[in-house]
């Protein structure tokens, strides 16, 4: 499996494009499900493994893709409603093709995607809200079997005892084609549920609310093809600011969009960052690096995908800082690797202590998950010395050009191909 060799302790100075997000792009390809006619075209589209899983998973069922420079075009009918374990276990977002296989053609079988490294990440609220709009589900030997009655879903009132982003998108995406009205309550409301709801209305559904925790769907009998460009991505875009403040680097963010990273803003200017937005810019830098407690949260909450890069920067702050994982009950599986490099981190539960270190060191580490591996990226670039990390297929899951961002910024970073 490949590696990264990175040098560390080279600021980070220059300009990044920020890529569409991976987290919109995903629900917005299982839209093409729900086409009757004409074709879905994705621009800004993000080339990522994950991106990739789901077009692999979209073309299984039937559809065609057609991928040029950062545009996708899906068009066509599938022809079976059978998301297999192969594929579905490569990336827990193929559970999004449940509620359109199921609202477009009356029936689906979906692998469980089964558990991953940062928790057991269950679909039961997916399937609570399919069983909502009237349909028959099962689990058998490890499928979701789903089935429509005859005369199609049925719009009702949905009360999510949890927010799910996942779970949001498929009711909204299996509610566009029921009949009559749907309201979610206690909706998720991130940026990538308002770029899937316009995608669905510019194709002709009649969806209002998103962005707030209550979304009225009230279903059409057609979707058309539309044009729709992917928003960008508000991870990527927070983990090189963190990598900017980290190796004391100066950077451009370009295709940034300022409003969807408020709290983390607010947490990093806490740590002594200077930033600077203009329209579709963030500018990054700082000169010192100072503790604060954080905890992750739902949307417009701290992101527990920026969780572990923001450990990362408060390895090296001037002082002792507290991050709580309230999201996923697994999600520290960078602690050692960081613990390896230099840092004092102490575990308690959902809790870490952290104690800021002059500097960590570089050192062979292992990327565990797709956040963790950036994290650990991050922790390399501002380190002193070589680190190797292994395993950086999962940073490939969600960070498209990678290696040419960071080093035309003046990282020291090289992809190395193990067979
Ligand atoms: C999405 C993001 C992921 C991000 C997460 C939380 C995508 C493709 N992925 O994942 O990057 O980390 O939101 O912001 O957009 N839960 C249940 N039952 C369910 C579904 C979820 O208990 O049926 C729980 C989860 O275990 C978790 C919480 O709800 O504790 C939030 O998960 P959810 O918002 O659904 O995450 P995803 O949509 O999988």
């Amino acid at each position: 499996m490949d590696s990264l060799i990175i040098q560390g302790g080279n600021p980070l100075r220059g300009k990044i494009k920020i890529s569409g997000a991976k987290n919109a792009a995903l629900p917005l390809m299982a839209c093409g499900l729900l086409l009757s006619k004409g074709s879905l075209e994705l621009t800004s589209f993000p080339k990522l493994a994950d991106t990739n899983s789901m077009a692999t998973l979209l073309i299984n069922l039937g559809l065609k893709i057609e991928i040029k420079n950062d545009n996708a075009l899906i068009f066509g009918r599938p022809n079976n409603f059978n998301a297999p374990y192969d594929l579905v276990n490569k990336m827990r977002a193929s559970i999004l093709v449940l509620g359109p296989l199921l609202t477009r053609f009356g029936s689906a079988r979906v692998s469980l995607p089964g558990g991953c490294s940062i928790g057991t990440r269950p679909v039961d609220l997916h399937i609570k809200a399919m069983k909502a709009l009237g349909a028959k589900v099962k689990i058998i030997k490890g499928y979701v079997e789903a089935q429509a009655p005859k005369e199609g879903l049925k719009g009702c009132i949905i009360n999510f005892p949890k927010v799910s982003v996942g779970a949001t998108e498929n009711t909204i995406m299996a509610a566009s084609l029921a009949k009559g009205e749907t309201i979610i309550t206690n909706a998720a409301k991130e940026p990538e549920i308002i770029n899937l709801a316009n995608c669905l209305n510019e194709m002709g559904a009649k969806i209002s609310g998103a962005g707030t925790n209550e979304i009225k769907i009230t279903g059409v009998k057609v979707l058309l093809g539309t044009k729709c460009k992917v928003i960008s991505d508000r991870i990527e875009t927070g983990s090189y600011a963190i990598a900017s403040l980290m190796t004391k680097g100066e950077l451009e963010l370009n295709n940034a969009e300022p409003l969807y990273l408020s709290e983390l803003n607010e947490t990093l200017l806490k740590s002594g960052a200077i930033i600077k937005t203009s329209q579709d810019k963030i500018f990054v830098s700082s000169k010192s690096i100072l503790p604060v407690n954080v905890e992750t949260g739902v949307y417009p909450g701290f992101p527990t995908d920026l969780q572990a890069q923001f450990m990362s920067l408060m390895c090296i702050a001037n002082g002792k800082s507290e991050i709580k994982e309230n999201i996923f009950e697994n999600r520290f599986m960078h602690v050692p690797e960081l613990i390896r490099m230099g840092a004092k981190i102490n575990v308690n539960g959902g809790i870490a202590k952290i104690k800021g270190v002059k500097k960590l060191n570089g050192a062979p580490i292992m990327a565990t998950d797709l956040r963790a591996s950036i994290s650990l990226v991050i922790a390399a670039l501002s380190a002193k010395g070589e680190s190797q990390i292994s395993n950086v297929f999962h940073l490939d899951r969600g960070y498209e050009d990678i290696e040419n961002k960071l080093s035309n910024c003046g990282a020291k970073i090289k992809r190395v191909f193990n067979k």
